[in-house]
């Protein structure tokens, strides 16, 4: 690209945020307390870790998938990090340069069909007896081999899939099937996709949202998948790529029947806002709960805003102020009920992922720092049942990544696990790895792991249980 401007100094690229250039596999040392007995599996996280200098201006969103992981084994733990070695990170490290800009650019029409390079940086989910890397635009599903981190290939689920997939595609535990989005800026813009437990796509149908909408995450019970149609849009032309939140314009959340069509979606409609991630979703009698983390004022700068904003962090124009919010869809009367459940300003819910779609009382969030960026100061866990959190605060000076709840093998009984995450000193670049009693979030942690390399802050992760990681080397 010769008309990108010149790279603007992004801090996330600075810090704690700056990409490593190094892969490593290194044991690790236990520093406090014990690596639990029914800790057993490897626990992974993704991230953006661009490989190049970044061409015109940077967003977080931008670099390469890298993923880092660690494998907890009766001798001990070992951490490994590898970038995911995508289409466009092969063209890049062929070419000694980058060659894409990112989403702060207009999209380079020449690299059609890909315009952004898709860098499977986002997510990971475990599925089918293997792992998949996954972007937030939509894009290719990485496989990525455990514990070693090799990236094999793409996915297509034995020439099945006719679209993308975006990340946070959801595992049903209880039918074997995998439920994912897809969505562009042309039609058709939202895609819902259905793997079926012997990995053939089964369904693939367009979703009517009306136009390009920013989307990010989906949920399901056991008759539904939640769709989402926010007023949150892309713009999308040969000269620009930006994001307007529209306040006239109503939320609607899609109820899609899982044996039916899209032509057979409920969909209810309240106040405008957006919403990143979800925890759960789940029916009761003549009802579907949905819980996740509302923001009603997504975009920085924003002529609209009402202006009763407190303090929250950025990224380049995206305003991050989540709540952990339920919404209520009363099925008779096809109408919601909202309540924000949690004052705090958290984010990247988690819950134990056996019970996605079922009712679930715990939700584990991360809490944001008062700072400008994106750091997590404590993690939290939500009881729905009483309404009430423990929280455990990061030592001072260290933040946490997103924790996995990792079930305690052998275990059924949620809230029987632990958390699992990197932590890391802001100053010194310092990392270390912390088990959380998932039970009694607030004591000291189980066990302290010191990683020798700084690990970088990143996005989402995933736990596979050793159990898991046995039967798929069996059947492959
Ligand atoms: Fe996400």
């Amino acid at each position: 690209m010769t008309s990108a401007q010149p790279v603007t100094r992004s801090p996330y690229l600075a810090g704690n945020y700056a990409p490593t250039a190094e892969e490593h596999d290194l044991d690790l040392e236990v520093v406090a307390g014990a690596i639990p007995d029914d800790l057993r599996g490897v626990f992974v996280r993704n991230g953006s870790n661009p490989r190049f200098a970044p061409e015109g201006r940077y967003h977080w969103f931008d670099g390469d998938g890298m993923i880092h992981a660690v494998h907890f084994t009766a001798d001990g733990a070992r951490y490994r990090n590898r970038w995911v070695t995508t289409t466009g990170f092969e063209a890049e490290r062929e070419a000694g340069a980058a060659l894409w800009t990112g989403i702060l650019e207009p999209p380079d029409l020449s690299r059609f069909p890909q315009v952004f390079k898709d860098t499977a940086n986002t997510d990971l989910v475990w599925f089918n007896g293997e792992l998949l890397a996954l972007w937030w635009l939509g894009g290719d599903a990485y496989r990525v081999s455990l514990p070693d981190l090799e990236t094999l290939g793409t996915e297509d689920f034995a020439g099945t899939l006719t679209s993308h997939i975006a990340a946070h595609p959801k595992v049903d535990t209880a039918t074997g099937e995998l439920l994912f989005i897809d969505f562009d800026p042309i039609p058709p813009y939202l895609t819902l996709g259905v793997v079926a437990p012997d990995g053939r796509v089964v369904r693939s149908e367009s979703i009517d949202v009306g136009g390009p909408r920013l989307q990010h995450d989906l949920a399901f019970t056991d008759d539904y998948a939640i769709v989402f149609d926010f007023p949150f849009m892309w713009e999308t032309t040969a000269t620009a790529n930006r994001l307007r939140f529209h306040r006239d314009r109503a939320s609607r959340f899609g109820l899609v029947p899982r044996s039916g069509t899209a032509d057979d979606t409920t969909w209810f409609e309240t106040d405008p806002c957006f919403m990143y991630h979800v925890a759960n979703a789940w029916q009761e009698d003549g009802i579907v709960r949905l819980i996740g983390c509302e923001i009603s004022d997504p975009l920085v700068d924003d002529p609209d805003s009402p202006g009763d904003r407190r303090a929250a962090p950025e990224i380049a124009m995206l305003r991050l102020e989540p709540y952990l919010t339920e919404w209520v869809f009363h099925l008779d009367s096809n109408t919601i009920t909202k309540r924000r459940i949690n004052d705090e300003i958290a984010e990247f819910p988690k819950i134990d992922v056996r019970r996605t779609g079922r009712p679930t009382r715990y939700t584990y969030l991360m809490r944001f720092a008062p700072l400008e960026t994106l750091a997590f100061d404590a993690v939290i866990r939500h009881d729905l049942a009483t309404d009430t959190t423990a929280s455990h605060p990061w030592p001072d000076g260290w933040y946490g990544g997103e924790t996995v709840f990792c079930p305690r093998q052998g275990s059924t009984a949620e809230d029987a696990g632990y958390l699992v995450t990197f932590v890391v000193h802001e100053a010194t670049g310092e990392s270390e790895v912390h088990v959380l009693d998932a039970a009694r979030v607030g004591d000291e942690p189980v066990c302290r792991l010191s990683v020798p390399v700084r690990v970088p802050t990143g996005y989402h992760t995933w736990w596979v249980p050793e159990a898991d990681l046995r039967a798929s080397h069996r059947s492959g």
